[in-house]
């Protein structure tokens, strides 16, 4: 792969089922110029989200793809494939994406997720926003953080290629922990960005090597 630069931004899509706020860490991480990357469209997995919303009102793309519509984790993401070859995507981002989606063959390698615990402890099916913290919190874990990963036909498990730790208060609630975590994961997701963008990411089997 070609490294991109400023003057030649990786292709980046983002899909999205809620809030938005990790695809807005990522828009002002470019507009920061701390990213070469430009979002060419945000899939929202439905209409009513704030994070849609914030897409449009920034002029970007949009498309809503539910899963309802498709029968089946391969028919879903034959339809997620086709919007994100139309606009020539070389990464798609998964931020705060609730659905479990079939990658196609082309896209192998090129779609990411963010999780918010460290992988693969606290992941699968359900494992999502408070769930994953209420979870962490019950296990008396001492440690907790985010990971980002290369996604595959499962839930939160393929390949990962960054994770920052944070520690866990005696006190901390749901909400404490969450806040915790998330800043992290405003680092964590540019970075492991960057490192895609400048070629440095090899998937070895179930691991990923990070060059130079
Ligand atoms: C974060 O916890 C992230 O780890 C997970 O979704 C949450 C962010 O959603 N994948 P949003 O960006 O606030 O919509």
């Amino acid at each position: 792969m070609i490294p991109a630069t400023a003057a030649d931004p990786l292709r980046l899509a983002i899909l999205l089922s809620g809030s938005g706020r990790t695809f807005e860490n990522l828009h002002a991480e470019i507009a920061a110029g701390r990213l070469p990357a430009r979002i060419v469209g945000v899939i929202a997995s439905r209409a009513d989200v704030r994070g849609c919303a914030r897409a449009r009102e920034l002029g970007l793309p949009t498309e809503v793809v539910r899963r309802r519509d498709f029968d089946g984790a391969q028919r879903y993401g034959d339809a997620l494939g086709e919007v994100l070859a139309r606009w020539r995507t070389e990464l798609a981002a998964m931020a705060g994406f609730l659905h479990l989606w079939s990658v196609p063959p082309a896209l192998r390698g090129r779609v990411m997720n963010i999780h918010p615990a460290l992988l693969p402890a606290f992941g699968g099916q359900g494992m999502h926003g408070a769930h994953v913290h209420a979870a962490v919190l019950a296990s008396g874990a001492r440690l907790s953080g985010c990971t980002v990963h290369f996604a595959d036909d499962q839930y939160d498990a393929g390949p990962i290629i960054v994770q920052r730790a944070v520690p866990v208060a005696f006190e901390d609630t749901p909400e404490t922990l969450a806040a915790r975590v998330f800043e992290q994961e405003c680092l964590a997701y540019p970075e492991a960005i960057r490192l895609f963008a400048a070629g440095r990411l090899e998937i070895v089997g179930r691991r990923v090597r990070i060059r130079g």
